[in-house]
């Protein structure tokens, strides 16, 4: 099995968060994803506002948030605008058509929705997220915490394979919204858009990681150099 150098990742995931910085531009309503490379981004973009770029941040989640404000970045609390100029997130894995697999760190639904409201989604990522099919890494489910046990169950008819995720002392993951997620084991997604059509209608299903026809364009870090995948 191919072992993957963590310091690699992490430079390469510090050089794209810096390469994704370049393209706020003055006066832009940005969002910022969640995650570790979302955290490099606020830092980049935290060193621009203070060298004096001006614009306004909608967070996708308390974490991001909350190093946004470390950097006085201006936040957008409340509901998120109708229109976004440009957001900047990362993902779990990415395949030829930029569809993505998100929501490794429980945030999808707010990715999501601040995604939706987007200009431009540009997503940033290490050499280790490109795949060939979406899949295998498990695809997050967000649910209704009173329906937890009736999904898991529907799921697991659909052969998807869930699991509940758990906090390293055992507990459900919560997420910022309060739900749960169940994490589908599935392997190679033959399909996505007929999954992502079937999971939405799956009743205390409140989203899912599938990002389909979101995405315009993807910055990879393979090693120093930076490979950048346009939606056709
Ligand atoms: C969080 C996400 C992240 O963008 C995804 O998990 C990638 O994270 P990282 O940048 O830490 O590799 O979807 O919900």
């Amino acid at each position: 099995m191919q072992t993957i150098d963590a310091t690699v990742i992490a430079r390469e995931k510090t050089a794209v968060a810096e390469a994704a910085a370049q393209r706020v531009e003055p006066r832009m309503l940005v969002g910022l994803g969640s995650g570790s490379t979302a955290l490099k981004l606020v830092d980049a973009l935290g060193e621009r506002v203070a060298a004096g770029l001006e614009f306004v941040a909608v967070a996708t989640s308390e974490q991001t948030a909350a190093r946004a404000r470390r950097w006085d970045i201006p936040l957008i609390t409340g509901p998120v605008p109708p229109r976004i100029d440009l957001v900047i997130d990362g993902a779990d894995e990415f395949d030829a058509e930029l569809r993505l697999v998100k929501g490794g760190g429980g945030m999808l639904l707010r990715e999501k929705i601040v995604a939706s409201a987007a200009d431009r989604m540009l997503v940033m990522v290490d050499h280790t997220k490109r795949v060939e099919a979406l899949g295998a890494f498990p695809l997050p489910v967000e649910v209704v915490p009173m329906a937890r046990a009736r999904v898991k169950h529907h799921l697991r008819r659909l052969k998807l394979a869930p699991e509940l995720r758990r906090t390293a002392d055992g507990q459900p993951f919560t997420t910022d919204e309060g739900n749960v997620i169940l994490d589908c084991h599935i392997g190679r997604i033959e399909r996505p858009a007929a999954l992502a059509a079937t999971l939405a209608g799956v009743p205390g299903v409140v989203e899912h990681g599938l990002f389909l026809d979101l995405a315009d364009e993807v910055l990879m870090a393979v090693g120093d150099e930076i490979e950048v995948f346009t939606r056709g």
